[in-house]
């Protein structure tokens, strides 16, 4: 099987959708093979696409805000999103692009593993709860093939509506207590990352 790295490379170079056409830099992810956490975003936006990392923009900053929020250095969690190219204009990434990327997305999920997979937006909630709202379900988690996963609303969302902000909040403290159950609460952040 491949190793991250080369999986990246794939990403890198894949021509599978039309969105290779207009992006700069493909976004694979980016973590330790090692992570327990994964976040799933959507699409990489403008400054993903020019620098080739995922959430680091505005809502990028304040998903690392929350991730502390949550426990976690951002370093510890594997972040990617369900579309490694930036569609034009930030629109919604179309079906037929979800499906090109599925496969990279599956590789890096059976790869590392991870114990907790937070989703990240409406888009990579469908990948879990294909039939839910998230004003239902954000911040509750569920055991779905062996993992517990979490949808959480996408901090973009909470940049235009300030109420959104406090319940975004709100939910990762609540994950705090969830990763504190899963991965104990005195073994600080490093252990927790890598039992
Ligand atoms: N929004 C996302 O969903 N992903 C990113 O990487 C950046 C912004």
């Amino acid at each position: 099987m491949a190793d991250l790295t080369e999986l990246g490379s794939e990403v890198t170079a894949c021509q599978r959708c039309g969105l290779c056409k207009t992006r700069l830099h493909a976004v694979p992810g980016d973590g330790p093979v090692s992570a327990r956490l994964m976040f799933i975003g959507e699409a990489p936006g403008k400054q993903e696409d020019q620098q080739g990392r995922p959430f680091i923009g505005a809502s990028g900053k304040f998903l690392t805000h929350l991730i502390a929020r949550a426990g976690f250095q951002r370093e510890q969690a594997y972040i990617t999103n369900v579309v490694k190219c930036r569609p034009p204009d930030n629109r919604d990434p179309r079906p037929e692009e979800i499906v090109a990327c599925a496969s990279f997305l599956d590789r890096q999920i059976a790869l590392i593993n991870p114990a907790v997979i937070v989703t990240v937006g409406r888009i990579s909630m469908a990948r879990y709860f294909p039939n839910e709202k998230i004003s239902a379900i954000h911040g509750q988690a569920r055991q779905i093939n062996g993992r517990l996963v979490v949808a959480m609303y996408h901090p973009a969302a909470a940049l235009h509506q300030p109420a959104l902000r406090t319940t975004l909040q709100t939910d990762f403290d609540a994950l705090r207590l969830l990763l504190d159950k899963q991965f104990g609460v005195d073994q600080g952040a490093t252990q927790r990352a890598s039992p």
